[in-house]
């Protein structure tokens, strides 16, 4: 027997971080996190599951197997026809989390089989845009639809955040999300704050490198208690977690901006002050911020912000996304702009990958 499901699923983007984790295996981070969820960049997976075929433990697992969509020349934007491009086997450590994560949801469903999979992203990959988010969101709805199995959002949550990726738990509602920290049971799950309709946010994305980052997040997650300021960081949260709340239920851009400026500017202290250090941001990244803050002075509503890598996310009203992106895609080290907004949870598709 086969059953197959394809799922598409967000990114998001963190306005209060996960950064350290309580439990890192099943992604349980130490603080509470707040994202926006986007609509452009998007994770699509197909998942076909084969029963009956299938042979027990080890060569199970040999049966599986995992494709990426290699990049073509277009990548499609959702809503606008499929995604072209040939089938190529997953690289090695992409294939290891996905295989991990197959095991662990069919032996959630108690499902004797083996699968196929394929995957494509909308966007870079690994340089953090948050893929591992929408990734790991859409590959386990689309595990659970192909193993014929129906959940809630909250199971969906604790199921995606299962895969190691924090943040997935995250991808499964749309508009604004919190998902609480630890140390707490491992039932916790994302909470909607808001609708996307609720606040008509712009995330204008300036890519200065779209190469995989060189230390991942689970890496960072595991040293950021190495930093000496780390325990100041945990301290400032919960105020910040109250701003960032505030902000988003009055619709308060003026109160939003700086703190969400304040928090990206910490994770990365605290990336740089970890042991050994990690440097995520490059020459290109500073020039991006330097121009966010001379928009500023112009009276341009905007405020960056940056998940585990080197590409810059400008948080602006629809008003200013225009000048953003232009004054942005300008820039001599901006290889490519992705304009980008609050948007919708994920969903089954029948376009199919395999
Ligand atoms: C900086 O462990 O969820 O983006 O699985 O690689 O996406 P990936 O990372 P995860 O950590 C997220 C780190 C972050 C902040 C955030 O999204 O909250």
């Amino acid at each position: 027997m086969r059953g197959k499901a394809t799922a598409t699923a967000p990114a998001n983007i963190a306005l209060v971080k996960y950064w350290g984790a309580h439990d890192l295996s099943s992604g349980i981070p130490l603080n509470a996190s707040i994202s926006m969820t986007l609509s452009r960049c998007v994770s699509t997976c197909t998942v076909e599951a084969r029963t009956g075929d299938a042979a027990g433990g080890a060569a199970r697992e040999e049966s599986n197997e995992v494709y990426v969509v290699a990049p073509g020349e277009h990548w499609p934007a959702p809503g606008e026809g499929r995604a072209q491009g040939e089938l190529r086997p997953a690289p090695d450590a992409f294939a290891r989390r996905v295989l991990d994560h197959l095991e662990r949801l069919r032996r959630w469903a108690g499902a004797d089989c083996s699968f196929r999979v394929a995957t494509h992203n909308s966007f870079p990959s690994g340089a953090g845009l948050a893929s591992s988010a929408s990734g790991f969101a859409a590959l386990t709805l689309a595990t659970v639809g192909a193993l014929g199995a129906e959940v809630t959002a909250e199971e969906l949550s604790i199921l995606a955040r299962r895969s190691g990726s924090g943040s997935a738990a995250r991808s499964v509602l749309g508009g604004y999300v919190e998902l609480p920290g630890g140390p707490v049971p491992d039932d916790v799950y994302a909470r909607q704050l808001a609708e996307p309709g609720h606040w008509d946010l712009r995330d204008v994305i300036a890519i200065v490198a779209a190469e995989p980052k060189a230390v991942s997040s689970l890496e960072g997650h595991a040293r950021a208690p190495s930093s000496p300021y780390f325990r100041e960081r945990l301290a400032c949260l919960a105020d910040r977690l109250t701003v960032v709340r505030e902000a988003l239920a009055r619709r308060d851009f003026d109160l939003l901006g700086p703190a969400v400026e304040e928090e990206a500017v910490d994770l990365h202290l605290i990336a740089m002050s970890s042991s050994p250090p990690i440097f995520y941001w490059r020459p290109g990244t500073l020039e991006v911020l330097e121009a966010v803050r001379r928009l500023r002075t112009e009276g341009v509503k905007a405020y960056f912000t940056i998940d585990a890598g080197p590409n810059v996310h400008v948080i602006c009203p629809p008003d200013a996304e225009e000048t953003v992106a232009s004054r942005l895609g300008a820039l001599g080290s901006v290889r490519e702009i992705i304009r980008d907004r609050v948007g919708p949870g994920p969903e089954l598709i029948e376009e199919h990958l395999l």
